[in-house]
């Protein structure tokens, strides 16, 4: 079975309801999902997801400075997230208040540790709430198998 870490922090629980919906999406797609607050994340959680979806409020248009302390940390397992599937998803006062930024900065520190991140779907354009929003992390899981990982290595 597929094996999903998501990890979140929420001061005021609009992060936690996202975080919420997002693990059912990826249960609903047959994962064996972890949810877990960022505080509570270990460094083994990381290494045993295959895929791993983050998610902070937006700050001040970045990541909460709890979520970078755990990529700050993961320097310790550089290398071991190599070619696991990462997602992010944020929560934010207003549309405009940065958080397409805050989602680029969790993406990049993926990036930096060698994860693959796939982009949204078309049929998410207009609308990233609720069902699409969960189907959305329905396909993240679809993206798992070493089938895919092993074509896309074999790309590059
Ligand atoms: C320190 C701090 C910085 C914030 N910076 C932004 C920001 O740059 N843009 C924005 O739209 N909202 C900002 N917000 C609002 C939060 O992103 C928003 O309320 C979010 O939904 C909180 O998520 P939570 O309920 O999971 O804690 C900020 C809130 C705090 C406490």
């Amino acid at each position: 079975m597929k094996k999903v870490l998501v990890s979140y922090f929420s001061l005021t629980g609009n992060t936690t309801k996202m975080a919420e919906a997002v693990a059912a999406g990826a249960r609903d797609a047959g994962a064996e999902v972890k949810l877990k607050n960022i505080k509570k994340t270990s460094l083994d959680d990381l290494k045993w997801a295959d895929g791993i979806i983050i998610g902070s409020p937006t700050y001040y248009g970045q990541m909460a400075a709890v979520v970078k302390e755990l990529f700050d940390n993961s320097s310790d397992i550089r290398g071991q997230l190599e070619n696991k599937v990462g997602a992010a998803f944020t929560s934010s006062a207003s549309i405009e208040g940065g958080n397409q930024t805050t989602l680029i900065s969790i993406i990049q520190a993926m990036l930096i540790h060698s994860m693959i991140v796939i982009g949204d779907p078309m049929e998410n354009r207009w609308a990233l709430w609720g069902n699409s929003r969960r189907r959305a992390y329905q396909r993240i899981v679809s993206y798992l198998p070493n089938a895919w990982i092993e074509g896309c290595k074999a790309s590059y």
